[in-house]
């Protein structure tokens, strides 16, 4: 397809899996919040009619009250409001984004030839596999491990997630592990919603049609893949946002740098968890702040060394040969139309106005040129540096 259609494709795609993402998210957000913020309800009838909780507020201009019940109402309403097209047009559309940013330009978003040299068919089934894969492998494991050893599950699929994460920064370039591993637990979410949370939720109302009681057991499994959704939340939106941040996929060891800020998200989330059950415990966000600090020292780049700096002429060159391929007015590279995030490297003054940008790129983290496809040498990315660091003079 024309790169122009390809990018509208994309925009209108990126667009529309924020809108429902935002949807999906922030409706999960809200009745976490509800379900923790409930208090018994205050008239005995309510109670004596099965109400469990209830909660008064106001929003927009009005008051509300929303009551829960124990189990189900005594006759089942009309009409019912169901939560389910959010998650399922969220994964429709962030699977249709995956494929048009990543796997029709598998060869620049997804291969990294000095980390495994894959065709791009093999990296597209390696990925797709293995959003399959992990679903079935975390269904299994819950259907398995029952509804009473949720620290069990939580162990095997920390550990899981960061087998998998290993395992891909031996085949993908350090972006594609991130959205790999960030797809999978998305596809972990969506499909919990469509094949546990849905189900158990329908039979609860056929149940209800029948006009027997119906079992707890469904509204349990559907809560305890709820309360892994809920987890899941901040990690997966970490992973959507890092293609911004090349100095957390760029590390050497991306792998443990993404376990780590997951990890530290769902501990985020285990704070709001434990505040709107009204226990506010604040160690959990001052030593996640820590953490991430902690973390941020960890993997800062070395300062490249000015002692060495070539002209102006040397450093124009290189910029020339291995990136104005893509960042020029009009790019030579086939794939692109218009030079990339807007940034341009063909003049003398749009390379030494874009200097810190370039050490960002191409020595900090080495995300660019992206997925070497202009196979830049490391000798020509410490003269880059060397030349940056003594001032970005011509
Ligand atoms: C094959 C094409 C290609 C080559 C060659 C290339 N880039 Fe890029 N560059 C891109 C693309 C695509 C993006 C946008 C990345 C994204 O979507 O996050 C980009 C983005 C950038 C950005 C903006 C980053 C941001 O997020 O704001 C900078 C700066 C940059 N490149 C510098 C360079 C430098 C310096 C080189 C040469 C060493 C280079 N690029 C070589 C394709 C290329």
């Amino acid at each position: 397809m024309e790169p122009y259609a390809l990018d509208w494709l994309n925009l209108l795609l990126r667009w529309s899996h924020l809108i429902v993402g935002i949807a999906w998210i922030g409706s999960s957000f809200y009745f976490v919040w509800l379900d923790n913020t409930l208090l018994p309800p205050q008239r005995k009838a309510d109670a004596d009619e099965g109400v469990g909780g209830e909660l008064w507020a106001v929003h927009g201009g009005g008051f509300y009250h929303v009551q829960k019940f124990r189990i189900a109402p005594a006759e089942l309403p009309e009409p019912l409001h169901w939560f389910k097209w959010e998650a399922y047009t969220t994964w429709m559309t962030g699977f249709a984004l995956l494929a048009v940013q990543y796997y029709a330009n598998a060869r620049t978003y997804m291969i990294d030839p000095a980390v495994a040299d894959l065709a791009p068919w093999q990296a597209v089934a390696i990925s797709v596999a293995l959003i399959v894969a992990g679903w079935v492998f975390y269904d299994q494991l819950c259907k398995r491990a029952g509804l009473e050893r949720e620290r069990l599950v939580a162990a095997v699929t920390i550990a899981f997630i960061a087998l998998c994460a290993w395992g891909l920064s031996h085949l993908f370039a350090g972006r594609a592990v991130f959205l790999q591993i960030g797809a999978m637990l998305g596809t972990m979410m969506a499909a919990n919603v469509l094949f546990v949370i849905i189900p158990s939720q329908r039979q609860l109302v056929v149940a209800k049609q029948r006009g027997v009681a119906p079992e707890a057991i469904h509204g349990l499994r559907g809560k305890q893949r709820s309360v892994h959704n809920n987890y899941f939340t901040l990690p997966v939106l970490f992973v959507m946002i890092s293609p911004h941040y090349p100095m957390t996929w760029g590390h050497p060891r991306a792998w443990l740098v993404l376990l780590a800020i997951l990890l530290l998200a769902a501990y985020v989330r285990h704070f709001f968890n434990l505040r709107h059950k009204g226990r506010t415990v604040w160690a959990i966000p001052v030593s996640a702040a820590l953490a991430t600090l902690a973390l941020a020292f960890v993997i800062a780049p070395q300062r490249p060394d000015a002692s060495a700096a070539p002209s102006f002429e040397r450093a124009q060159a290189i910029v020339a040969q291995r990136c104005a391929s893509c960042h020029a007015q009009s790019p030579a590279q086939p794939g692109f139309d218009v030079a990339p995030k807007g940034v341009m490297l063909d003049t003398p003054d749009r390379i030494v106005a874009a200097a810190a940008q370039i050490r960002e790129q191409t020595v900090t983290t080495r995300a660019m040129p992206i997925g070497n496809l202009t196979n830049m040498t490391d000798a020509e990315r410490r003269e880059l540096g060397a030349w940056i660091a003594a001032g970005a003079k011509r």
